[in-house]
């Protein structure tokens, strides 16, 4: 009896709990949506940026630190496109308002980034360092297809 009431007690507060994070996330503020985002962005471009170099033969090829940092940018890769939502398109932002007139395209953009980071995470774990270095260049590629049209220098 005591034990049933507990958990029906944890149930009413987990349930609770589930509501209060769902109001939340609806209720974010647009500042702290663009905050969320530029942070996935900038530690999408912190994990790249050493593939990049290594690609490049800056710093010495690591094929660990390779896997490592490639898989951060695909779980990171997924993160910012929730929070270009209504009323993020100004303030402290470099996005250009054009993303919300074409925000098929950018969507596109978007997934087609993700499944090169994807691809890119794919390659570095098996240490094949040419096609890692194809592999860096296709996903930069696709940074750069979304920064040109839709991101303020
Ligand atoms: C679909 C569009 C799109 C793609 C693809 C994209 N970005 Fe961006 N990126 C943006 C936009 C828009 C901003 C500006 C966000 C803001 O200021 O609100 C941005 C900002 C950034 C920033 C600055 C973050 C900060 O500190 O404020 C970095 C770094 C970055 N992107 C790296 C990358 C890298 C690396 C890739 C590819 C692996 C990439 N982005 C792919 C749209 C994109």
């Amino acid at each position: 009896m005591r034990n049933s009431k507990k958990s029906a007690a944890a149930l009413i507060a987990a349930a609770g709990m589930a509501v209060a994070a769902g109001a939340a996330f609806a209720q974010q503020k647009p500042e702290d949506a663009i905050k969320y985002r530029q942070s996935a962005l900038f530690i999408l471009g912190q994990s790249f940026g050493p593939l990049a170099a290594m690609a490049q033969g800056k710093i010495p090829y690591d094929k660990d630190a390779a896997a490592r940092d490639a898989g951060i940018a695909e779980f990171v890769s997924k993160l910012p496109w929730s929070r270009f939502g209504p009323g993020t398109d100004q303030g402290n932002t470099k996005a250009k308002p054009e993303i919300w007139l074409n925000l098929e395209d950018f969507r596109a953009k978007a997934d087609k980034m993700q499944a090169e980071v994807a691809k890119l995470a794919q390659v570095a774990r098996t240490g094949d360092f040419n096609a890692l270095k194809m592999q860096v260049g296709e996903t930069g590629k696709a940074c750069k297809a979304c920064h040109d049209e839709y991101r303020n220098k």
